[in-house]
């Protein structure tokens, strides 16, 4: 989840402690924010990067630490397209002026399939030429090499929430001509041939998983029918694990969103993993321990992602493991505070008799 806290898109001591209490708190695999592959696809001024070696070594110094609290941990590798610009949440969300992107960094700008803004208050994008989308397919594959160097376990491809590949992917925003506009076919050869120079390149052992949104939720949009001839594509080239998620492309999606309520996207998961055999992730409104279960058990899918719950309680996980198994050793917990619990826990038996 973004975090905003990366100036010049240097991981730092915030990216230590935040992801590092995941790992602490028996996170499996832990994901990253969308982090850069250029200074032109950050979304907010201070989003993590990988666009130059100078990145990898703070990257490394969080992945270290995850590794040695036995967890694993993926990178989002993401480009913000036509929704580069935004200001934070917390400070309004809104659209930066082309203006304001510039007096930040003269390198950023938005770019897009065709000139057509993400909504209200955003600026029409530049529309790529051919070179710009070579150029961008080589910015994933840096990225992924450095991402490797960073002793990275996963990379994950953000082509979801309506930034640059899923404008692609949307006959809504992208009204190309050229070959990678219009059919279907066309309108996904860009998110096809990333994630081909990506498997290149990402060590055949290390697993990519790729985030879509399963639909715009607009009318006329991307439909989860596409998203299933993506899935075949992307599982031909050797995709890993399909992460399914939803909308963003336009406020009007926005506006118009999949119905909200616990485990919403649940069924996209389910539905791609039933059609096309592959691993899915599912995410959003997953909350507790039981449900989480039920989804893994129900054939919703094979991982849950867990958000913001996340941030409520960064030790989701053993707190999970603890309410379906009650284990008195706390044999996952780390090493330093296990024995602790375990003797905390039979005193507290102890008051209960
Ligand atoms: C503060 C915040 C930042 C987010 N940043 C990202 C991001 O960088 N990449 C991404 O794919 N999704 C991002 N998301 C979406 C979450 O990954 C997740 O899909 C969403 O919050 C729904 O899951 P949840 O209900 O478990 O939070 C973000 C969400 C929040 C609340």
């Amino acid at each position: 989840m973004m975090q905003h806290a990366a100036p010049g898109g240097f991981a730092n001591h915030w990216h230590l402690v935040h992801l590092g209490k995941f790992a602490l708190g028996g996170a499996g695999l832990i994901l990253t924010e969308s982090t850069a592959v250029s200074p032109v696809g950050r979304i907010g001024q201070d989003d993590a990067g990988l666009w130059e070696d100078g990145h990898i070594e703070p990257w490394r110094q969080v992945v270290d630490f995850v590794h040695q609290c036995g967890a694993a941990i993926g990178v989002q590798l993401g480009h913000a397209g036509r929704k580069a610009g935004s200001k934070s949440l917390w400070e309004s969300g809104r659209a930066l002026t082309p203006q304001e992107m510039k007096d930040i960094d003269p390198r950023w700008a938005r770019i897009g399939p065709s000139p057509i803004p993400a909504g209200e208050g955003w600026s029409a994008p530049q529309e790529m030429t051919l070179s710009d989308i070579e150029g961008v397919k080589n910015e994933f594959t840096q990225a992924a090499k450095r991402a490797h160097q960073a002793g990275f376990d996963v990379i994950e491809l953000h082509f979801g929430h309506g930034y640059l590949i899923t404008s692609f992917l949307s006959p809504i925003s992208n009204q190309r001509t050229d070959g990678y506009g219009g059919s279907l076919e066309c309108r996904m050869r860009f998110a096809v041939e990333i994630a081909a120079c990506v498997r290149d390149v990402w060590p055949q052992e290390k697993p990519i998983w790729c985030r879509i949104s399963v639909v715009d939720g607009a009318v006329g949009g991307w439909s989860v029918d596409d998203s299933i001839e993506l899935v075949l594509r992307l599982q031909e080239i050797g995709i890993d694990v399909m992460d399914c998620s939803s909308g963003g492309l336009t406020e009007q999606t926005n506006a118009l969103p999949v119905a909200r309520g616990l485990g919403f996207q649940v069924p996209f998961s389910k539905r791609i993993k039933a059609d096309t055999g592959i691993t899915t992730q599912a995410v959003g409104m997953i909350l507790d321990a039981q449900q989480a279960e039920d989804v893994l058990t129900s054939g919703g899918a094979d991982l849950v992602a867990i958000g913001r719950e996340a941030l409520f309680d960064p030790y989701w996980p053993l707190h999970a493991q603890w309410t379906l198994e009650r284990d008195p050793e706390f044999t996952d917990w780390n090493l330093r505070h296990k024995v602790w619990l375990s003797k905390r826990q039979a005193f507290l038996d102890t008051l209960k008799t």
